[in-house]
């Protein structure tokens, strides 16, 4: 295909703001999908696909439209909407020459929709504003047009106004994408270079890689280098999505988007944000920095019952071929017995993958409160990273490092001042605030990521009445006053309620945790005290009482066969209980102790 006909962009939007119902309809409105009937089924065998992880759907859509008498190409690249996949974002949006930026005209601008622009505006996109939803009765077109056009400096009259659920304004749109996003340029005569901008793992087919070629060609049987491992695959099969694969035997050649399937089984293998090349003739440089996915967040993954530690092993395996970005490590807790210590991008992430293993993989966990990575200075020089808080060295540490954010708030401006308590709190910095329209307000902070991840999203939704919207991105790290609180039961350190904590929170909670657990531990046949301790010092203390647990007492004389029941019951409730030391705590503690904050 001639670049001069290609248009490849994506459509970026706050989540809900109808992104896959604008492309549905885009696909319908190209003849891609064509009668009613056959759009309901395609629909439908998308969502088993999607039930089943595959998402072959929208990675990138090759859309045939036809404007005066020249046929053109648009390709529509999905990219990922989160915070968490920012890196994966910014490799999608590298694979486009323009943005269709999606806002609802009941909602206005939300915090994605800013930091998804910023993404586009960095990437030097052309950028089209559209309003959504205009059907909507609730819809304030006008309002939210002078707000858009305000954010990116164009004019009112410029934004578009589209309804993805009746397709008012679509055919519109996409003249409007031919007559305005530009033309892909690249060198056809160069050795080939294609971006990897997304991978995914296909149970019959391993990892189908969608790359876009920005110099050169790729071909069929050709043998291709990824440039970051060095690694060399030979393409099976190369082609691209209209909706369904179709194989292009001519191969992709400059400005064109499609897949490749090279058998490879591991989406690590063919990481997105890498350059495919060719093995006969490399090119020398790499398009754009590669990146490894960095984890931030950690947390410990246990079975409940710890008979399905193999199930939970080979899960985590699985999924992991269908997202590099996960990592694990086994660890062992005394009070959990065997897990993983498992790294994350952001919570999401985290969320994610744990509703997958639970829903896909039939398994019931305990995950440990979720923790940033601390980089531990100790008096002598040396350097400790801590990535599980019971690891957090007990000698004389000197400074410690926290990873810091950019944290970005939109509200009604109502909320300002709880917006404010509320970051403050957080051990935020305030760095700027704007108004985005007279009654709308953008407010930037540097916080703590730490402070992020407990509960802070839920906070800041209720105190606004679900109105705030937030994004974050990492930005570097400080040093701070932070110290390891443990929790000890009858003396005996938890390892699993052990939390690394600013020095001013330490004691809250401290005082928290023990009176939570006094409330979740059964009295037990002796006195059990309950201590918060930052090192050698208790800073909080509970007991739980002791009782007599005697069942047969229950049984008055005779009958044998009930008393042999009583104690067989009180034998399964034993298995569900954690030693720690001589203090038996119920799986459900663990469970309720470490799920809410
Ligand atoms: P995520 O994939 O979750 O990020 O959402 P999305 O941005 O793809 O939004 P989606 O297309 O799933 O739409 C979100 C909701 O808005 C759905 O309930 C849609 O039915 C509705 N919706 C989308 N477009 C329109 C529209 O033009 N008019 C109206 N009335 N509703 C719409």
């Amino acid at each position: 295909t001639d670049p001069a006909v290609i248009r490849n962009f994506c459509i970026i939007a706050h989540i809900d703001h109808g992104k896959s119902t604008l492309a549905d309809r885009m696909l319908q409105i190209t003849g891609v999908v064509d009668d009613r009937s056959m759009r309901a089924q395609y629909l439908d065998r998308m969502d088993i696909e999607r039930e089943r992880g595959i998402t072959i759907k929208s990675q990138a859509v090759r859309l045939p439209w036809k404007v005066g008498e020249t046929d053109y190409v648009l390709n529509m690249i999905d990219t990922p909407g989160h915070v968490d996949f920012t890196y994966e974002v910014s490799r999608s949006l590298q694979a486009c020459e323009g943005a269709i930026l999606l806002v609802d005209a009941a909602q206005g601008i939300e915090a994605q929709t800013l930091a998804n622009l910023y993404l586009a505006m960095n990437a030097d996109l052309t950028i089209i504003p559209v309003l959504n939803k205009i059907d909507l009765p609730a819809a304030q077109p006008e309002k939210y047009a002078a707000e858009l056009a305000h954010l990116i400096g164009c004019e009112p009259e410029d934004v578009l106004k589209v309804s993805g659920k009746t397709g008012v304004g679509v055919r519109e749109l996409l003249d409007h994408v031919v007559a305005n996003i530009p033309a892909p340029v690249g060198q056809a005569e160069a050795p080939a270079r294609a971006l990897i901008f997304d991978s995914v793992y296909d149970t019959y087919r391993g990892v189908i890689t969608y790359v876009r070629v920005m110099d050169g060609h790729l071909g069929k049987r050709e043998r291709i280098l990824m440039m970051s491992t060095g690694a060399a695959h030979e393409t099976l099969e190369i082609g691209v999505i209209s909706p369904e694969p179709k194989i292009a035997d001519k191969g992709l050649g400059v400005g064109e988007v499609g897949y490749l399937i090279t058998g490879v089984k591991d989406v690590r293998q063919s990481r997105v944000g890498d350059t495919v090349t060719s093995v006969t003739r490399s090119a020398t440089e790499a398009l754009g920095g590669y990146e490894h996915p960095k984890p931030m967040v950690f947390s410990g993954l246990y079975p409940v019952d710890g008979d399905d530690y193999p199930e939970l092993r080979e899960a985590l395996d699985k999924l992991q071929l269908n997202d590099a970005a996960l990592v694990y490590e086994p660890e062992t807790s005394a009070a959990l017995g065997f897990g993983f210590r498992c790294g994350f991008l952001g919570l999401l992430h985290m969320e994610i993958v744990r509703e997958r293993l639970e829903r896909e993989f039939n398994l019931s966990l305990i995950s440990t409160a979720p923790n940033v990575v601390y980089r531990v200075i100790m008096e002598d020089g040396k350097e400790v990273t801590v990535t599980n808080p019971s690891e957090f060295p007990t000698g004389k540490v000197d400074k410690v490092f926290e990873p810091v954010t950019k944290a970005t708030v939109l509200v009604p401006s109502e909320f300002i001042g709880a917006i404010m308590e509320l970051c403050q709190n957080r051990r935020g910095n305030l760095q700027g605030m704007d108004y985005l329209s007279e009654d709308r307000v953008e407010i930037r902070y540097t916080m703590p990521l730490g402070e992020i991840i407990f509960d802070f999203f839920d906070q800041l939704k209720s105190r606004t009445r679900g109105y705030a919207s937030l994004d974050y991105e990492p930005f570097g790290e400080q040093e701070a006053e932070l110290v390891k609180v443990d929790i000890l039961l009858q003396g005996e350190a938890v390892d699993a309620f052990s939390a690394i904590v600013h020095k001013d929170k330490a004691y809250g909670y401290g005082v928290e945790m023990a009176k939570k657990l006094r409330e979740l531990i059964p009295r037990q046949q002796f006195e059990v005290p309950i201590q918060a301790a930052i090192g050698a010092r208790v800073i909080a203390r509970e007991n739980i009482r002791a009782i007599r647990k005697d069942v047969l007492a229950k049984c008055y004389g005779g009958d044998i066969s009930r008393k042999r029941k009583l104690l067989e019951k009180q034998k399964e409730g034993k298995k569900r209980m954690k030693m720690v030391g001589r203090v038996e705590v119920p799986q459900e503690a663990f469970v309720a102790a470490l799920s809410t904050e």
